[in-house]
């Protein structure tokens, strides 16, 4: 059995979690159903009032929430947009999350937005700019945050170090966290040809505050990071090797087009312990999760 490492960041291993989306609102607020913690989509609640934020209220009546975003794009060449880091940091102050992600990539310039997570070119001038900016974004904040690697299916002739180094770099400059899709570096090994267990060997496990798991689609040449589907059975021994070496981390199923009943992605996130479980021991693992407030609610 692996000895767990100690605390990554001073946080703590909330257990296996859910997406909350909005399919499972209905079971989930009125069922109650034993889970973790749910993520939600930060961007999905940074309004003033009405629906979103009543469900939100609801949500955190009864679960730990953490926030993850979709809409900085961190990596773009334009100015960080401070209406948005306001509205962010006023959402960070309702739900308490214990830290906020998002993605390391960017998602347009000037007024085109491609709605899209494209990847950076990993050179030393590109770790130094988006260091400086995700560690602006974390004081502003005042809450850890951290940057989650991205799929991708195209990368560039001046990169210079692999994506794990690049990866790893940022987060050491800026000393901010990392969220792990384990999922992604399965994907991105498949679509540019490396080794996905040398890039779960290769990043600072002790930044590691997160992983996300989720499905994807196999083309014939690519495979799309879709979010459908199970977790399959690679990239679980992937998750199992990222365990081994980082410890028990808040992990994350996330399953978001043709999304089945709450009861077949909570399955998932069963799956999760149990592999957490066999690699850690029993009593290693969710040790956050039992510690925390929402401990009537914890499986
Ligand atoms: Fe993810």
């Amino acid at each position: 059995m692996t000895k767990s490492p100690p605390a990554r960041l001073g946080l703590p291993d909330l257990g296996v979690g859910l997406g909350l989306r909005i399919p499972h609102y209905p079971h989930v607020f009125e069922q109650k159903p034993a889970c973790d913690w749910f993520e939600i989509i930060s961007e999905n609640f940074m309004v003033d009032g009405g629906r979103p934020l009543a469900n939100l209220e609801r949500a955190l009546a009864d679960y730990r929430l953490v926030q993850h975003g979709v809409s900085l794009s961190l990596g773009s060449a334009n100015p960080l947009d401070w209406q948005y880091l306001k509205k962010l940091k006023a959402l960070v102050a309702k739900t308490k999350t214990p830290w906020l992600s998002d993605h390391l990539c960017w998602a347009g310039s000037d007024c085109l937005n491609l709605h899209d997570l494209l990847p950076l070119p990993y050179t030393e001038e590109t770790v130094k700019y988006v260091a400086e900016r995700a560690r602006i974004v974390q004081d502003f904040l005042e809450v850890r945050f951290a940057i989650e690697n991205v799929s991708s299916y195209l990368s560039f002739t001046s990169s210079r170090m692999t994506e794990w180094e690049f990866v790893g770099a940022i987060a050491e400059e800026a000393d901010v966290g990392i969220l792990l899709d384990v999922n992604n570096i399965y994907v991105s090994s498949h679509n540019h040809g490396f080794d996905p267990n040398a890039y779960v060997d290769g990043v600072p496990h002790h930044r590691v505050v997160q992983m996300h798991l989720a499905g994807h689609t196999r083309f014939e040449k690519y495979i799309i990071d879709t979010h459908t589907g199970r977790v399959i059975d690679d990239v679980w021994a992937l998750y199992a090797r990222a365990i081994e070496r980082c410890g028990a981390v808040s992990t994350l199923i996330e399953w978001d087009d043709d999304i089945p009943s709450f009861d077949e992605v909570h399955a998932e996130a069963k799956k999760a312990i149990a592999v957490r479980d066999r690699v850690l021991g029993a009593g290693a693992a969710r040790t956050g999760a039992a510690a925390g407030p929402t401990t009537e609610r914890v499986a």
